[in-house]
């Protein structure tokens, strides 16, 4: 499945692109001063950028970083994904993982994922990560409606973004975080009348205003990348 949809225009892999909200060259200095991804992450952009129109899709660089320090901060014993593609979110995730912590990726694509799978044996996690193929939404609805998880990275079709918060939510610990890919879509969020024609931009625009006044999290929507929103959720 080829997830042109998804693909946002300013998307772009490890060095370009995403973050389109910064000039160039501030962009570039904050890459250079945050640090450097490794030789498998570097390796895995590569690979990723080689799928052409695709390979937009993986977070930068910069947002793996982020991901990484996030998840050793909270120390989630489970963590999940939605979307995984190649894996470089899940790889980034999963590095930040406390002794024990589990990771359960969710996507559709097999040969998408066949590559995340290899560079999370080369990284030596494929033993605290879980893949799940099939709808997202199938696979949370199969979860037990308990609170589970502490970490929760929802980046995939973005239609499903308001059903993947509402599944996610109750299986999310208390103070527990669901962080929220793309939420700024290019800055288009704003042009209301750019919408009209754009399911994906109308879906985004809904679900940030619906988060914005969820009782049930605190919020923030950060000007990482695409618009990444992170909703702690609530005692
Ligand atoms: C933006 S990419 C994820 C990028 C990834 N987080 C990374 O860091 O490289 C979106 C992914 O969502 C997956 N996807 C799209 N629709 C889906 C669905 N209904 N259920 C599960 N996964 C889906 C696609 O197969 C694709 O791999």
């Amino acid at each position: 499945m080829t997830d042109s949809a998804d693909v946002a225009p300013t998307s772009g892999n490890t060095d370009s692109g995403k973050s389109g909200f910064l000039p160039p060259a501030l962009r570039g200095y904050l890459v250079a001063h945050g640090s450097p991804p490794d030789d498998i992450l570097v390796d895995l952009a590569a690979e990723t950028a080689a799928l052409g129109d695709a390979g937009r899709m993986q977070i930068p660089a910069e947002q793996g970083a982020l991901l990484t320090i996030l998840t050793a901060a909270l120390a989630p014993s489970r963590a999940i994904e939605i979307g995984t593609f190649t894996g470089y979110s899940s790889l980034c995730t999963a590095r930040g993982l406390p002794p024990g912590g589990r990771l359960l990726c969710l996507d559709v694509n097999d040969e998408w994922t066949s590559v995340a799978r290899r560079y999370w044996e080369r990284a030596g996690v494929s033993d605290r990560v879980e893949l799940r193929l099939g709808p997202a939404a199938e696979s949370l609805a199969a979860l037990p409606e308990e609170p589970t998880f502490d970490l929760a990275f929802i980046d995939a079709d973005k239609q499903s973004y308001p059903a993947y918060f509402e599944l996610l939510l109750p299986r999310m610990n208390t103070n527990g975080l669901i962080i929220v890919d793309n939420v700024l879509q290019s800055g288009r969020v704003l042009d209301e009348e750019d919408a009209e024609d754009s399911p994906n931009v109308l879906a985004i625009r809904g679900f940030n205003a619906a988060l914005a006044v969820d009782a049930r999290v605190q919020v923030v929507v950060l000007p990482v990348a695409d618009g990444l929103t992170i909703a702690r959720k609530l005692p």
